[in-house]
């Protein structure tokens, strides 16, 4: 029987899989797309490359396969494209999640005390990660942008709007709860688009996309051979999330790519948070919407990267591991990598990285394992928030996923620094199969979430192997050195 194409759009890369219904990976393509720097702080991407990797991933992996009976789409989430209806083409390049443009914006909006409002209906905080001031900085910007929103020729969307109206050639114009409640728009209690909210950042309304469930009808394409129908939507974290089949209260995953996305599913309620965390939606299946709390990381695997790409002391990822293992035990180097500021549960935009505990002897292997040990405590510091904010007593056991969590190295690192057991699941590709699980399910091809549930195997248990003494003397330099960036930030 035909299988289910997931698209994953990421920050640095377009995946398509090909799942047949019994959610094996059948065929997949991937493509890298160019990021463009274009200030300091700024990251934008051509609306246009998004679509044509989309495009063409997706024929790459179907290539001698049959036409797929749904499509689900997963895609990196809060970036802005808005682009004219009558003629389909972006008035500027997508302003990707990471970018800091609107950081003063955000500086003022919370200075005005307008930051209750836009906590206490979208979950979120005035900062630049989400999109609404990005999107009100390109209505500001863009010659006559805001007379044509205005006039309802401008339509706005996260990437996942901008694929869908491509592969329906202009047809549908809609979004999920997944991802609208990441724009700083969306009310995530009343289940729609906020007036007030939208009139602070002057957004005309008419710009905004239709939101339908996650699992729902977002029209059919004719460009991948035949007529298949998209049927399901995430944002890649609750996709993710999905994926992971944290379904109940107290299910939490932790997903390293670029960055690191923790969610702790709260179930029918939304909990507010009191640790500056964020409120979120996981998803709404069946017009039920199903909470989360989020912890957002901006740097994970990206520090790998940097390592690799800026600084030169590895020739692949995969070394990392490896170099980080030769490091000298008597060194502590901690490095906080805030290149594109602080995220939970911090919150410093205009913060960046800085390394301490430097001295004549640190190397490569010193830089390596503090790189991946900054990954472990920033988690650490997302999992105490939601102790903290989450009423039900501890979340349950961690499951990690991503390309990141396919290092042993780390992820013993992160059940030690957490002292509690880290899952890892047999399959890690877990964004793509929640999005292909929620379209198949809607096409009535994949089993409910009871029997998802149970195909969940565990691949490795991590447990904690050091003591609560060196938990405690590690964890304090980690918090001593974020002080020390906060601090540097504050004096200039
Ligand atoms: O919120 C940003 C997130 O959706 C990006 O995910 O995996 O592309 O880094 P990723």
């Amino acid at each position: 029987m035909a299988g289910i194409l997931a698209i994953d759009q990421g920050t640095t890369s377009t995946r398509a899989i090909l799942f047949d219904t019994d959610l094996r990976p059948m065929a997949r393509a991937q493509e890298e797309f160019a990021q463009h720097f274009p200030r300091s702080g700024w990251v934008e991407h051509d609306a246009g490359d998004l679509w044509d990797t989309t495009l063409s991933v997706c024929r790459a992996a179907l290539e001698g396969q049959e036409t797929p009976a749904a499509i689900g789409i997963t895609n990196q989430r809060e970036t802005v494209v808005v682009w004219d209806r009558e003629t389909g083409t972006p008035i500027h390049n997508a302003i990707v999640w990471q970018d800091r443009r609107t950081a003063a914006l955000c500086r003022q909006l919370r200075e005005e005390g307008h930051e209750a409002l836009l906590t206490e209906r979208t979950g979120l905080l005035a900062d630049p990660y989400f999109s609404g001031t990005k999107l009100k900085w390109l209505l500001d910007e863009v010659e006559g942008a805001r007379e044509a929103a205005e006039a309802g020729r401008l339509a706005f969307g996260t990437v996942d709007s901008w694929l869908i109206w491509n592969l329906t050639e202009g047809r549908v114009h809609a979004t999920d709860p997944t991802n609208a409640c990441r724009t700083l728009l969306y009310d995530i209690h009343a289940g729609d688009w906020c007036p007030e909210i939208c009139d602070l950042l002057g957004v005309p309304m008419a710009m905004l996309p239709e939101v339908r469930d996650t699992g729902g009808d977002f029209g059919e394409t004719t460009l991948l051979g035949g007529r298949i129908p998209i049927l399901g939507v995430a944002g890649d974290q609750q996709a993710a999330t999905l994926g992971q089949a944290c379904f109940r209260p107290g299910m939490v995953k932790s997903t390293y790519g670029t960055g690191c996305f923790a969610l702790l599913n709260t179930g029918q309620t939304p909990v507010a948070s009191k640790n500056r965390l964020l409120t979120t939606i996981a998803y709404r299946l069946d017009g039920k919407t199903t909470y989360a709390l989020e912890g957002a990381i901006f740097i994970a695997g990206a520090v790998v990267q940097w390592l690799r790409d800026e600084m030169g002391v590895i020739g692949s990822a995969a070394e990392t591991q490896a170099l980080a293992e030769q490091a000298d035990p008597n060194q502590e180097v901690v490095l906080v990598p805030a290149f594109t500021g602080l995220g939970a549960p911090y919150w410093s935009p205009e913060s960046r990285g800085a390394a301490f505990g430097l001295t004549r002897g640190t190397g490569p292997a010193e830089l390596a394992r503090a790189a991946l040990e900054s990954v472990g405590y920033q988690t650490r510091d997302l999992l105490a928030a939601m102790e903290a904010d989450w009423p039900d007593g501890e979340p349950s056991v961690l499951r990690v996923d991503g390309g990141m969590a396919a290092s042993d190295w780390t992820m013993q690192f992160l059940a030690d620094i957490l002292g509690a057991p880290v899952d890892r699941p047999e399959f890690t590709e877990t964004t793509a199969l929640g999005a292909a699980w929620v379209a198949g399910m809607t096409a009535g091809l994949c089993p409910g979430m009871e029997a998802f549930e149970q195909r969940w195997h565990l691949d490795r248990r991590f447990e904690a192997q050091k003591d609560d003494g060196w938990r405690a003397a590690k964890y304090d330099g980690w918090r001593r050195a974020v002080r020390g960036v906060l601090a540097y930030d504050e004096a200039d």
